[in-house]
């Protein structure tokens, strides 16, 4: 079950409240990017990264990638103006038809079992996506005036990896490139052209790091887990 990533980490700290890119924060020691990057390192069915970046961030990226034998990355390119832009500009540099995911740099705590429940999902579905059931209840609201609270019964909080057959993220990302089509995750795009895409019942601690206090939080699920 081999597969490939992609890996958006063309962003701006903007909600973050940093200066430049998350991903190069620290956290327990090492860049926020460096302990996304080891996962997929050292996962035996993952047979290469790529790697979304900014152009003036490529050195900065490269030096990690020597300092801590990443070879398994073996492609840099440039990110887009947004993260699907992003996404889609690795989709055109991988050849292999094997199994994509895509994976968000600002998640460094996705486990191996998860990555692997994906892939196969992904496998035998055609897609497939990391999700986790909501806790909160959630109120929908215009100018701060509730309009409805949704029923939470159906609702799941969308993560990363997201595993996909490569022709059938390449037809979606394509069109929806073309017809100006957007989404905040490539599993949206495939719901779109009307294909099925299967839910991974994933872990609350895969968080995405986005704001300063995720970091805090990140940082003592990945003490946890090493002890
Ligand atoms: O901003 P957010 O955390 O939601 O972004 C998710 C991922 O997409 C991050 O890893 C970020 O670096 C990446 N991204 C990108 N290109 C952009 C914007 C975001 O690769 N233009």
């Amino acid at each position: 079950a081999e597969y490939s990533v992609v890996i958006p980490a063309a962003g701006s700290g903007t909600r973050m409240g940093a200066e430049g890119n998350k991903l190069f924060l620290q956290l327990n020691g090492e860049p926020l990017i460096t302990h996304t990057l080891k996962l997929f390192q050292e996962d035996p069915w993952c047979s290469s990264v790529v790697l979304a970046a900014k152009p003036e961030e490529f050195e900065q990226f490269y030096t990690i990638i020597e300092e801590k034998k990443l070879n398994k990355v073996q492609t840099l390119i440039a990110g887009g103006a947004d993260r699907q832009e992003s996404v889609h500009n690795g989709l055109k540099v991988i050849k292999e038809e094997t199994v994509i995911l895509i994976h968000d740099g600002a998640r460094p705590l996705v486990t191996e079992a998860l990555i692997h429940h994906v892939v196969e999902q992904a496998e035998q579905a055609g897609a497939a996506l990391l999700a986790v059931p909501l806790k909160d209840t959630i109120k929908r609201a215009y100018n701060n005036k509730v309009v409805e609270t949704v029923d939470r019964e159906q609702l799941w909080a969308a993560q990363t990896p997201q595993g996909f057959r490569l022709s059938l993220i390449r037809e979606a990302h394509d069109k929806a490139d073309r017809l100006n089509y957007k989404a905040t995750d490539d599993a949206s795009l495939v719901e779109w052209l009307g294909q099925p895409v299967r839910i991974v019942k994933s872990d609350y601690r895969n968080i995405k790091v986005t704001t300063p206090e995720d970091l805090i939080i990140a940082e003592h699920f990945m003490i946890g887990r090493e002890s």
